[in-house]
């Protein structure tokens, strides 16, 4: 699971193991990216010292809280939905109270109460601590809202509790917000600053995770390569900091040799990655140790030079080949996977056939694309004409989704008659009798289940694939098991 969440995710209900004495039922749902799922865990921890336990039935929650997602026009759409299907439940269960958390609660704040009126309380991403405050006037019947972004929030005193887990993987997340400003995206807006969690904090959680037998963890933020620990503070007064704090600052690369010698058979992957903070230093240090996965997500959104620079992100279409480069180079069999948007205002033809040609030269494993969607609030929102007509963003978009089939395709060919290391992490969909399991470079595997158990790292050979799922035999544990 990478940075978006699977599509059959998005809305997922989470579950956590009762707490003996709780009595209150808590529904929560989460849509959007990665961090979103990994944040209401932290809602549920908070809220399991509030005598809360998780629940899957709807209809016999106390509290609903549904966690949303800012980043297309879509995402809200599928929100106000829901919202209407809670709305239908609340009038059996009146006393159930609804909550909306996350991104969709940042940006309209109270507008959402006066818009939709089953709506009891509205939390940002950096209110989460409060919520035990908001819950209680909402139990006075009154209506709750905090959407205070914050300079220090990393909520890296409270120790999630992992919802709906394989009890295998995790996300730890290690920065909050984004100062990028990319002109389409709303995350400045909804999730605030950037903020580096302490490493400390971050080891200590993975060290707890492998206590409890997970295998694999997920480094999580909006923009990981710009991670900057100088004890404690923004990013960006990092220039203020003393010279002490600068000699002693932890860096990205820092951080993921601090997590891959504290636990090294943990593998460690990490999303997302932003070429303009990319460093080599990242790529020398997952080719120096074994437990980082072979994966990069390296968005670029556009071929274009001039699309790029009209979206502030700052680099150029030759610096990104550059990085792509020296990844190639150091690390051959490293997979990159990408975000891509068609139809950014004033998109040309050409600019088009830029991003076309620059997918040929990347050739990526994995991608996810999307077509613009204009933002409120957002520069690109504020200032451009949403001016790519709806059916050629839609072509383009078709033409960019078979080109990265094309290549992802070829690239799980590749894998053919190879032998694999897998972490298993469930029975298949498809079938109860096989395992499925990632590769080091996050491609799907699955094969027979044999004597092997959940957890386990074992060498498979791969002896056909689908487009995009490997198909294999185990041969024996892994090295690293
Ligand atoms: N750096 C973040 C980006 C979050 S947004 C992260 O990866 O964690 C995820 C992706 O959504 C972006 O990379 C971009 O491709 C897409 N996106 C963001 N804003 C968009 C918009 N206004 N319209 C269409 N796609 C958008
Ligand atoms: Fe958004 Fe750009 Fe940050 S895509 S999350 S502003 S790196």
């Amino acid at each position: 699971m990478e940075k978006i969440i699977d599509e059959n995710k998005q809305g997922e209900t989470l579950i956590i193991d009762k707490k003996e004495g709780n009595q209150r039922k808590l529904f929560i749902e989460s849509y959007g990216c990665a961090m979103n799922f990994s944040d209401s865990e932290i809602v549920a921890s908070i809220l399991s010292e509030q005598g809360f336990n998780t629940t899957k039935i709807l209809e016999e929650a106390d509290l609903v809280l549904v966690n949303t997602c800012s980043i297309r026009d879509k995402a809200e759409q599928t929100v106000r939905k829901r919202l209407q299907e809670y709305n239908a439940v609340k009038r059996i269960n009146p006393k159930m109270k609804v909550g909306v958390l996350g991104c969709m609660a940042e940006r309209l704040k109270t507008k959402f109460l006066e818009e939709e009126k089953i709506v009891d309380l509205v939390v940002g991403p950096d209110a989460y601590k409060d919520l035990p405050n908001l819950l209680a006037e909402v139990e006075e019947g009154r209506d709750a809202i905090n959407v205070i972004l914050s300079k220090e929030e990393t909520y890296g005193d409270i120790s999630p509790v992992r919802l709906n887990s394989n009890g295998i993987t995790a996300f730890v997340s290690i920065t909050r917000g984004c100062d990028n400003m990319c002109t389409f995206c709303v995350v400045p807006f909804t999730r605030g600053r950037e903020r580096s969690r302490d490493p400390q904090s971050i080891i200590e959680e993975v060290n707890d995770l492998w206590a409890k037998g997970f295998k694999e963890i997920t480094l999580l933020g909006q923009n990981v390569d710009s991670y900057l620990w100088y004890g404690g503070g923004l990013k960006k007064d990092f220039n203020n900091a003393s010279e002490l704090q600068k000699a002693t600052a932890v860096s990205f690369a820092n951080l993921l040799e601090l997590c891959a010698k504290a636990q090294p058979k943990m593998r460690i992957r990490f999303s997302t990655s932003n070429p303009q903070d990319f460093t080599m230093d990242v790529i020398e240090t997952m080719a120096k140790y074994d437990n980082i996965c072979n994966h990069i997500h390296l968005p670029v959104q556009s071929g274009s030079d001039r699309i790029l620079k009209e979206m502030n992100r700052l680099h150029t279409r030759e610096e990104y080949f550059e990085i792509i480069d020296n990844i190639k180079r150091i690390i051959p069999e490293c997979a990159i996977s990408v975000d891509l948007i068609a139809g950014f205002p004033t998109e040309t033809e050409e600019d088009h056939q830029d991003t076309l040609s620059l997918m040929e030269y990347v050739k990526y494993n994995f991608g996810y694309m999307f077509t613009y969607s204009e933002r409120p609030g957002t520069l690109a929102g504020r200032k451009m004409e949403d001016d790519v007509p709806e059916t050629i963003k839609k072509r383009r978009l078709k033409e960019i989704i078979l080109l990265e089939r094309k290549y992802s395709e070829i690239n799980t060919r590749a894998h053919l008659n190879k032998t694999v290391e897998i972490l298993i992490e469930k029975a298949s969909k498809k079938s109860d009798l096989q395992w499925s399991g990632r590769t080091s470079d996050n491609t799907v595997a699955v094969f027979p289940k044999e004597h092997y158990k959940v957890g386990d790292l074992v060498n498979v050979l791969i002896t056909d694939c689908t487009s995009a799922t490997l198909i294999g035999k185990a041969i024996d544990y892994s090295k690293n098991n």
